[in-house]
């Protein structure tokens, strides 16, 4: 009897044992689990009862977003707002859509992206805003998708003032090359459309060619390269995203070009504001990626209150010049990598 009681006691001990090893398996495999998805843990709301915002660009460490971040983040302190930054490393829009899809199974309060493409986008965003989740689109938008709310540049008339400017420097006689972040996204297609639509009424303005950069600047220096090759008559070129002027810029250089070619680009990166203090590009499209993130927090927590917010807001934009320079405020234009 006593030997019996013995070995039940042996058995009970590995059991407990046995389960306990296996739960803290369980537990530790669940927290390496949640540590990976992006916004997990985001449905529990902190005793402050802070929201909990995602911002997902078309790339996560583009200069241009970085500037977007560094707004978003401003405002997300000021409002006591925690706010996560995800997107792709590099553009890619099956892995965007596959953040936001994670970003909304984790129920988060808010989600700030861009509309890239109607037939990718519209879908996922309808789905996000049917969980009851809000989206806010920043820098492109996706009007007819059911967002709450547009933040960013008219980007039709962004590239409608790039084609003016084009003609009035080049004084209506230029044979232009485009090179565009990317042909199928929305933003890049109405900058393209904008500058069209500004130049065709001039006779002397011819567009050569047009292509595409990957919003890379070492895809935007490989066509302009190949551009300059191929067609040597051309003598101005125009850069529809923000890293596309700097990659022209340098080819243009390469060449020893830069006295006879005109540059317009968008944005005002510290690169660009380099070349454009030097000379070798001519023109850029000012755009307010520090406002687009400020603002996009604070909208997106108005919604969460209930007030109304207006459904298109355009940050400003505008055409500067070497003579235009330096520009304030700098914080649209300053990054900094910590
Ligand atoms: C555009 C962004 C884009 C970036 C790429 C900017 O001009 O507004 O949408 O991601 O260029 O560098």
């Amino acid at each position: 009897m006593r030997r019996t009681w013995w070995k039940w006691g042996i058995y009970a001990g590995s059991i407990v044992a046995l389960v306990a090893s296996a739960s803290f398996t369980i537990y530790c495999a669940w927290k390496v689990y949640a540590y990976h998805q992006p916004g997990e843990g985001a449905t529990v709301k902190t005793e402050n009862n802070e929201y909990h915002f995602v911002l997902v660009p078309e790339e996560l460490d583009n200069d241009y977003w970085r500037l977007v971040e560094k707004g978003a983040k401003a405002a997300a302190k000021e409002l006591g707002v925690n706010l996560e930054y995800v997107g792709p490393r590099q553009a890619n829009i099956d892995e965007h859509i596959h953040i936001l899809e994670k970003a909304a199974a984790s129920k988060v309060d808010g989600i700030m992206t861009q509309g890239l493409t109607e037939k990718e986008f519209t879908p996922v965003i309808n789905h996000i805003v049917e969980k009851n989740i809000p989206v806010v689109t920043i820098d492109t938008d996706a009007p007819t998708s059911k967002r709450t709310a547009y933040i960013g540049t008219d980007n039709y008339y962004a590239g409608f003032i790039a084609g003016r400017a084009l003609v009035e420097d080049m004084h209506g006689k230029a044979n232009v090359a485009i090179i565009t972040g990317s042909l199928t996204a929305s933003h890049q297609q109405l900058r393209v459309q904008g500058f069209k639509n500004a130049v065709k009424q001039e006779k002397g303005i011819r567009i050569v060619a047009i292509e595409e950069s990957h919003i890379t600047r070492v895809q935007a220096a490989e066509k302009a390269y190949n551009i300059l090759k191929k067609h040597p008559e051309v003598n101005a070129f125009y850069g529809t995203s923000a890293l596309d002027a700097i990659g022209i810029a340098k080819v243009v250089e390469q060449f020893h070009r830069e006295k006879g070619t005109y540059i317009i680009g968008f944005d005002t990166l510290p690169e660009t504001i380099h070349y454009l203090q030097k000379g070798t590009i001519h023109a850029t499209v000012v755009q307010e990626p520090y406002e687009m993130g400020y603002r996009a927090v604070k909208t997106m927590v108005d919604i969460r209150k209930g007030n109304d917010v207006p459904s298109v807001t355009n940050t400003e934009t505008k055409v500067i010049r070497k003579q235009d320079l330096p520009l304030r405020p700098s914080r649209n234009y300053e990054v900094k990598h910590d």
